[in-house]
């Protein structure tokens, strides 16, 4: 980290009443076990009868409480990718393997399973419920993981407080900006404590000093959850932050 991104990074925690830690208070042993493996992976779609060679032999691992980004131009294979990290698609060829499960060769109900209980999603655009609170809006995550009604209140709280957001529990997503919603999108997700949290673009519709809340937010709950973040972007000023930057052109790491 440069020494303006430290500041900058600690100004905006310090609005969130968070602590920055320095990086390497966590960082782990080299030769820890992968959470996810990516081998050799290739996706082709058919499209008017044509195969389509969206990606082409990819190879990347996400290790525990790393944050790992996925650059790249739109079209490139970000998203493609995403996808089949998160078990929502299977690759063409190649394998994945997520703590040991071969996501490649997993039927679609194993994978939804594993993916309920281990995983969270945060998207471009918030996702949220608009007519529930935010309060609302994480306590309906837990609901849908069968996490048991007795925990619900105090974890609730305690993910609004790791997004700065307490004050804020009981409004709705109108009366949030953009930055407080999507704050309210990363409570949802890590709600039912998942290992991996998958963020597509979280950062497109936010000026910078939004983004650079959500990028403190990210790290913050790096270091109090255990989550491992794999991210999508083409902002070149939040790369700074991230352990590790997988480049993609045109379906290919460079
Ligand atoms: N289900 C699909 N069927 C056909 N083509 C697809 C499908 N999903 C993605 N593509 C194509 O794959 C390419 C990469 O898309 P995507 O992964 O969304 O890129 P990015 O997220 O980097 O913008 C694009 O050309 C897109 O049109
Ligand atoms: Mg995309």
């Amino acid at each position: 980290m440069t020494w303006w991104r430290r500041n900058q990074t600690a100004a905006v925690a310090a609005e969130l009443d968070t602590q920055v830690v320095e990086k390497e208070a966590v960082e782990e042993p080299a030769d820890q076990h992968p959470l996810l493996t990516v081998e050799s992976v290739e996706r082709t779609f058919q499209v008017g009868g044509q195969p389509l060679h969206v990606l082409k032999g990819i190879n990347m691992e996400l290790r525990p409480r790393q944050l790992v980004m996925l650059r790249g131009r739109s079209g490139s294979g970000k998203t493609t990718l995403l996808n089949m990290i998160g078990g929502l698609d299977q690759p063409t060829k190649g394998h994945i393997f997520f703590r040991d499960l071969p996501f490649h060769s997993m039927s679609d109900d194993d994978r939804t399973t594993v993916r309920r209980k281990q995983m969270g999603f945060i998207f471009q655009a918030f996702a949220l419920m608009p007519l529930l609170s935010a309060y609302e809006n994480v306590e309906l995550s837990l609901r849908m993981a069968g996490i048991p009604s007795g925990e619900w209140k105090s974890r609730v709280e305690h993910c609004m407080e790791l997004v700065g957001l307490s004050k804020r529990m009981h409004h709705r997503p109108f009366e949030l900006s953009g930055g407080e919603q999507q704050r309210v999108a990363i409570a949802k997700a890590i709600a039912h404590r998942p290992r991996l949290l998958l963020a597509d673009e979280p950062t497109a519709e936010l000026d910078s000093q939004m983004s650079a809340q959500i990028m403190s937010v990210f790290q913050n709950i790096i270091r109090t959850e255990q989550v491992t973040i794999c991210m999508t972007t083409h902002d070149p000023t939040i790369l700074e932050v991230a352990d590790h930057v997988y480049e993609m052109v045109d379906g290919r790491f460079i």
